[in-house]
């Protein structure tokens, strides 16, 4: 298996392009089931996740096809020959359960496995169930496999209210709802901007959506959705993780295409650690000036709060910050297997709970180190540009599914990178 070296090399400075959003994508491709007409998305990240995602859809009958070096993905779904989500394609990739609404819808009957239990925490599908349940939805669990089906004349418009905002959640059900009969309400829905990245999609394909970005989003049902052509919004946690390296390391990155209207708690949180950043004709410019930077607590939170998806690595950023701060995680019961591998670096950090206190070290050293999951890789390698000597990180398959031409990135900024196989 192949591993990441980093040897931290003080500040780094360049441009960084930002990424199509790989969660966005990953709800944005399912919606090809809701029509026979071809969706094509652009702006799409060269991703090992989106190969997954094009294989699930490839395994119902759509034909998938990546061009333009991987930034468009063209597909089309006039035929479904398979309504069967297997457990070998879902356990790889828990995103894979955002076909459950837009199969039902289209073809009234649906079998998606559980994707079992996952690094970060136990992640069940109970929000999904409800949610489809109410507009009308009979789903079993039988070996492992939920069995959805829906109601002979079709699944129907209903209100519901999410007991949780859960993102994954509220997509499934406004795919399902797009071609339901008459109206449906989603209340306590997640905001989240992919989620306002998918109605836009949607809407394009024809379906009547209000009420996107806010906690009460309205579907009028439509009979059919026709193809469009959609670009992939910009990947706000990539684009956090790179804000956080000129914090980290010193230094200015330049970060193409990036938005701060996406991240505003964690840009706030970012600017009480004393890093600046502005918005300029590209992009963002992050830079550090200021030789130390601020131990700040974080809660994280649904979106408008602190993502989830970037709690790692500001965890690294305050392992060397001055101070002493909290960081409390509300989103996942298990998401902080980041924290004893930076302490291999020499951080302090005790966690407790749901809470990490971490106390500011002058320097971090680097350290053969692993992680579980896509961020918690990626906040190791944001420790070793900051730490003295080498780091060595295995398991990388979990960047690649989230992190695109990661190591060309980082080495186009300066960073001493590189990926040595098979260790
Ligand atoms: C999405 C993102 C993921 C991000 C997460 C939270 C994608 C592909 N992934 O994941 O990167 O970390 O949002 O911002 O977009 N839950 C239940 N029952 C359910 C569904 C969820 O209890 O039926 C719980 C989960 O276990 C978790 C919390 O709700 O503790 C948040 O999950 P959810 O918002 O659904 O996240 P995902 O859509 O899986």
């Amino acid at each position: 298996m192949d591993s990441i070296l980093v040897t931290g090399n003080g500040p780094l400075s360049g441009t960084i392009p930002i990424a199509g959003a790989k969660n966005a994508c990953l709800t944005l491709m399912p919606a090809t089931l809701l029509s026979e007409e071809p969706l094509t998305l652009t702006n799409a990240p060269r991703l090992s996740d989106i190969k997954t995602m094009s294989s699930l859809l490839q395994s119902f009958g759509a034909e998938v096809s990546s061009l333009n070096d991987g930034l468009v993905i063209a597909m089309s779904s006039h035929n479904l020959t398979n309504l069967s989500a297997d457990y070998d394609l879902v356990r790889k990739m828990r995103a894979s359960n955002l076909v459950l609404g837009p199969l039902l819808a289209r073809s009234g009957e649906a079998v998606v496995s559980l994707p079992g239990g996952c690094a970060i925490g136990a992640r069940p599908m109970d929000i999904h169930i409800s949610a489809l349940e109410a507009l009308g939805a009979v789903i079993e669990l039988k070996e492992g496999y939920l069995h959805a089906r829906a109601p002979v004349n079709g699944l129907q418009g209903r209100r519901h209210k999410m007991r949780f905002a859960s993102v994954g959640a509220t997509e499934n059900f406004l795919m399902a709802a797009t071609l339901a009969k008459g109206a449906s309400v989603l209340e306590n829905a997640a905001r989240e901007p992919e989620i306002v990245d998918l109605v836009s999609c949607l809407r394009k394909m024809g379906a009547h959506i209000q009420g996107e970005g806010t906690s009460t989003i309205t579907i009028e049902g439509v009979d059919r959705l026709h193809g469009a052509t959609h670009p992939v919004v910009c990947d706000r946690i990539e684009l956090g993780t790179y804000m956080l390296i000129p914090a980290i390391t010193g230094g200015e990155v330049d970060l193409v295409g990036g938005r701060l209207d996406l991240l505003t708690s964690f840009c706030e949180k970012l600017a009480a650690a004393g890093v600046e950043f502005d918005e300029t004709d590209s992009g963002i410019r992050a830079k550090r000036t200021n030789a130390d930077i601020k131990a700040v607590d974080v809660t994280t939170g649904v979106f408008p709060g602190f993502p989830t998806d970037l709690q790692a690595q500001m965890m690294a950023l305050m392992c060397t910050a001055q101070g002493v701060c909290h960081l409390e995680e509300t989103i996942f019961e298990n998401r902080f297997m980041h924290a004893p591998e930076l302490i291999r670096m020499g951080a302090q950090i005790e966690v407790r709970g749901g809470i990490a206190k971490v106390s500011g070290v002058s320097k971090l050293k680097g350290a053969p180190v692993m992680a579980t999951d896509l961020r918690a890789s990626v906040s190791l390698i944001l420790a070793g540009l900051a730490a003295e000597g080498e780091t060595i990180l295995s398991r990388v398959y979990h960047l690649d599914r989230g992190y695109e031409k990661l190591e060309e990135k980082l080495q186009a900024i300066g960073a001493q990178v590189q990926r040595v196989p098979g260790i």
